[in-house]
C-alpha cells in the first residue's frame, strides 16, 4: 500500500502521452512546476500527494485524507461486502473511495479504527518492525489470573503461522476485564490468545493505534477528519491526528 514515487518526467510521459525526449524539453521550457516551483529536473521524484502542474493545467492535486473512526459491532472492517455494512459506508466523504483500512478489528468488535489514502503513513504504521502498540479493552467469560500475564508477555506459538506472538502486555483491570497491548496484528489474536484457557471474548474494544487515541466524545459509528499529517518513526509523531485536532 506504500505510495511510491516516480521520476517527474516519467509521471509527465505517461500523464500526457508524451515521449521521454518531448518532456525534457518541456522542462528545458520551464512548463512544469512541481508543488507550485518551476521545476527542470526530469529525475525529480514525485508522489501521490505531489502537485504538478503542466502550462496551466494542474496534472495532480490530490490530498491526503486521514479518518479516525469509532467502529459499531457489526459493521465489517472491508471497502466492500455484500453482506454487511462496511466502515466506508459510515463515512460521509467524496474521496471515500479512495480510503483503505489501517488495521482492521472484527465484525463483533468495537472502536478504533483509522482509515487513509496515504500508503506511506498506513504503512509506517502497520510495518511490524515499528512495534506500534495497539491497545484493547477487552471483556472476557471466566475470571482472569496471573497466569494470564505471564503468558501474553511469553508469547504464544500459533501452529498455523508457524509463529511465536511478539510479547505482548495484559493488565488485569477487575475480574472479567483487562487491557491487552499487541505491536502486531495476527488474524483474530486477542481471541485465540484468550482460547488457550478456554476463555472466550465477550467483548473487543481498541482504543489506541500507537498516539491516536479513540476520543471519548466520539460516538459509536461516527467519524472525525485529521487535518494533516507528518510520517514519523513507526507513525508516531502525529500530534494533529493524536490530540484534538482532529
Ligand atoms: N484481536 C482479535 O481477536 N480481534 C480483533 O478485532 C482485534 C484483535
Amino acid at each position: 500500500m506504500a505510495a511510491a514515487s516516480n521520476r517527474l518526467d516519467r509521471f509527465l510521459a505517461r500523464t500526457l502521452q508524451r515521449s521521454l525526449k518531448q518532456i525534457r524539453l518541456d522542462l528545458v521550457k520551464g512548463r512544469v512546476k512541481v508543488d507550485g516551483e518551476f521545476c527542470d529536473e526530469p529525475a525529480r521524484l514525485v508522489h501521490q500527494f505531489t502537485r504538478i502542474d503542466y502550462d496551466d493545467q494542474v496534472l495532480q492535486n490530490n490530498l491526503p485524507i486521514y479518518i479516525l473512526l469509532h467502529k459499531p459491532v457489526g459493521v465489517v472492517c472491508a471497502t466492500k461486502d455484500l453482506q454487511h455494512q462496511t466502515v466506508v459506508d459510515l463515512i460521509d466523504h467524496p474521496q471515500k473511495h479512495q480510503l483503505h483500512i489501517v488495521g482492521r478489528l472484527d465484525l463483533n468488535s468495537t472502536g478504533l479504527v483509522l482509515l487513509t489514502n496515504d500508503g506511506r503513513w498506513s504503512s509506517a504504521l502497520t510495518d511490524p518492525e515499528q512495534k506500534v502498540p495497539k491497545v484493547y479493552e477487552v471483556e472476557v467469560e471466566h475470571p482472569l489470573s496471573a497466569s494470564y500475564v505471564t503468558a501474553f508477555a511469553e508469547g504464544m506459538y500459533f501452529e498455523y503461522e508457524n509463529q511465536t506472538t511478539a510479547p505482548a502486555s495484559l493488565r488485569i483491570l477487575s475480574t472479567h476485564t483487562a487491557q491487552v497491548v499487541l505491536t502486531e496484528g495476527k488474524y483474530h489474536q486477542i481471541k485465540r490468545m484468550f482460547g488457550r484457557f478456554r476463555n472466550p471474548v465477550l467483548k473487543l474494544h481498541r482504543t489506541a493505534i500507537g498516539h491516536y487515541r479513540l476520543p471519548s466524545d466520539l460516538k459509536v459509528g461516527e467519524w472525525q477528519l485529521g487535518k494533516c499529517c507528518v510520517i514519523n518513526e513507526g507513525g508516531k509523531g502525529h500530534e494533529d491526528m493524536s490530540t484534538g485536532s482532529f
